[in-house]
């Protein structure tokens, strides 16, 4: 296959030249209509904004990169223990995902760990692809790593769910709409719908640099699939997006880490609800042999939400330009396409 132009924006003295400026939005602020208004300017033009005072103390932003070091820190045969499983729970090794086939010669530099909204196994929803129990590292070996995680997931949600509201209300919405059962939930229903939001916390991995002109990535050009990625990174640069996806050549920017701040970006469901009013964002992540740290918190629907198009988004010269998707379906495919299969590493094992 062709390569695609995969572009400008990998050398270090870029950094300083080629950042753009995101706006900030304040989830402290009392004035919604300037957050509705600068939020969807966001959306318009890159689909990349900062959210700044979102709630969640900095106690608790340092403990989770703490336990993040620490889990990544085990020997590899400690982590293989909490290897992810066909929910996708658990550790992605080094190269286990590959974000952009067409343009990677091996996996993602980054190892992960997902961890999604709690399901027991004897739950009837435990029989879906994604949903079931988590898997932890043992308290031994990591103690308080599971409190810590838990934890940030519902101060996250709650974030999530605030920044939601400003969507709604950028998309001609009632402000709730997105906290439907099927979409983001009342805050009591958490567990029993059960939905997919995914945590993964990642390092990239030192001494391993990224060189696009031989298809090495940290992660490789993407979009996310959900609603929205709260994305929390510690202060090394490797974050860049293109804000044009359909141009060629394409124009790769970096996006500075902001202490404190959640970057926002969107994902290919806020794409189909705005009918493309509202893209996804195109990243990818550039490895310059610093460790990095970053946790992604993917906010997305659940499995059994039709995504179709928002009533104040189409008209008859604007007709939906996607077909109502089920999340589930959707969220499967994307994921095979992009995660070597479980057994490799059954027949390692053996
Ligand atoms: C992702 C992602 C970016 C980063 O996890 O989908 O794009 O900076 N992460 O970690
Ligand atoms: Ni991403």
């Amino acid at each position: 296959m062709e390569k695609k132009q995969s572009g400008t924006g990998t050398d270090t003295d870029s950094v300083t030249k080629n950042v753009p400026f995101l706006n900030r939005i304040d989830l402290s602020s009392p004035d919604i209509h300037q957050s509705v208004s600068l939020l969807k300017q966001a959306c318009l033009d890159s689909g990349i904004f900062y959210v700044i005072n979102h709630g969640i103390s900095e106690e608790l932003m340092e403990e989770v990169f703490e336990q993040n070091k620490k889990f990544f820190g085990l020997p590899l045969s400690e982590k293989m223990k909490v290897l992810r499983n066909e929910k996708h729970r658990g550790y992605t090794p080094l190269f286990d995902e590959i974000l952009d086939p067409d343009n990677q010669v091996h996996g993602d530099l980054k190892e992960g760990y997902y961890i999604g909204v709690e399901v027991p196994e004897d739950d009837p929803k435990a029989e879906k692809t994604f949903y079931g129990p988590n898997v932890w590292p043992s308290d031994d070996i990591l103690p308080g790593w599971r409190h810590t995680m838990e934890k940030y997931h519902l101060e996250a949600l709650e974030v999530a769910r605030a920044i939601a509201r400003i969507i709604a209300l950028a998309l001609d919405l009632e402000a709730n709409f997105f906290d439907k059962p099927e979409i983001l939930g009342q805050p009591l229903a958490l567990f029993a719908i059960a939905k997919v939001w995914f945590i993964s916390c990642f390092i990239w991995s030192p001494g391993q640099i990224s060189d696009p002109s031989n298809g090495l990535y940290g992660a490789g050009a993407h979009t996310d699939y959900g609603l929205i990625t709260l994305l929390a990174t510690d202060d090394v640069y490797g974050l860049q997006i293109c804000k044009d996806k359909y141009a060629q050549p394409q124009v790769w920017e970096f996006i500075a880490p902001l202490k404190g701040a959640f970057i926002v970006n969107l994902g290919d469901m806020l794409e189909r609800w705005s009918n493309c009013l509202f893209k996804s964002t195109l990243h990818r992540v550039l490895g310059n042999g610093q460790e990095r740290y970053s946790i992604a918190y993917f906010v997305e629907p659940g499995y059994d939400c039709l995504v179709e198009c928002l009533p104040t988004c189409k008209s008859e010269k604007n007709p939906p330009k996607f077909p109502p998707v089920m999340y589930g379906d959707y969220l499967g495919q994307r994921y095979k396409d992009t995660h070597i299969d479980l057994n490799v590493y059954n027949e390692l094992q053996s």
